[in-house]
């Protein structure tokens, strides 16, 4: 039975379509059963929509900062879904922290920064201005905290002396299409257990890839 998946959205959805078009292979160990929109007018609901996913808008400015009464109609169009996994992708609204301890375990993230560093706004702005050779984006389990908790998969990019934040977002962008989808096939299929504070991957292969920036000529 393939596990069923509600990607949350607030904007462009680039994640959401590299997860819905995942979703599409047969074997894959999870359906996109809805994808939700806290914004009436976020272009990913039309990239949704052409996908074949169910759309639902549940707009959350008028709850203003009463969290917990959104999330009771989040939790209601969850239930009415049977939704078993959450994605969030580019999702900008904070959960309570009851909210996000609920789902702990079954609801995901993808930021674009090699975690912990960077979390937040503006991350590869973050990363230009601390220098970093290289820098990525990692999928983790959501926790009351923004941007943290345990870290499911990594993808690095390197990057250059000339990057501006749109040409580093440009690169990170494609390795986040390439591992969101993995990482929700590995918490589908059950091969993810979580240790503490650190999540580990039942029979993974070795990784022996090695990125060094900057090229030496
Ligand atoms: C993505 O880069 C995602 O990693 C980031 O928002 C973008 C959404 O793009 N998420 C965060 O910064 C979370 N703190 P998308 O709508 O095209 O997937």
């Amino acid at each position: 039975m393939k596990r069923r998946v509600a990607i949350l959205i607030s904007g462009r959805g680039s994640n959401m379509a590299a997860l819905i078009e995942a979703a599409k292979a047969p074997d894959f160990p999870a359906e996109i059963a809805v994808v939700i929109s806290n914004r009436a007018n976020a272009p990913g609901l039309e990239r949704a929509v052409a996908g074949g996913v169910p759309t639902v808008v549940i707009e959350s400015k008028p709850f203003g900062k009463d969290r917990a009464a959104f999330e009771a109609v989040l939790q209601r169009t969850l239930d009415e879904n049977r939704v078993e996994l959450i994605c969030l992708g580019g999702f900008m609204r904070l959960f309570t922290a009851e909210f996000a301890r609920a789902w702990y375990g079954r609801m995901l993230n993808i930021h674009p920064s090699l975690l912990p560093c960077f979390p937040g706004l503006d991350p590869h702005g973050q990363a230009l201005r601390a220098g970093v050779k290289l820098s990525g984006a990692t999928v983790h389990f959501v926790i009351p905290e923004t941007d943290a908790g345990p870290i499911v998969m990594q993808g690095a990019v390197t990057v250059a002396d000339d990057d501006t934040p749109d040409t580093l977002a440009a690169r990170v962008i494609t390795i986040e299409h390439r591992i969101y989808p993995e990482a929700l096939r590995l918490l589908a299929s059950g091969r993810l257990r979580l240790d503490g504070d650190h999540c580990r991957t039942l029979d993974s292969a070795a990784s022996n890839s090695t990125l060094i920036a900057p090229a030496v000529r």
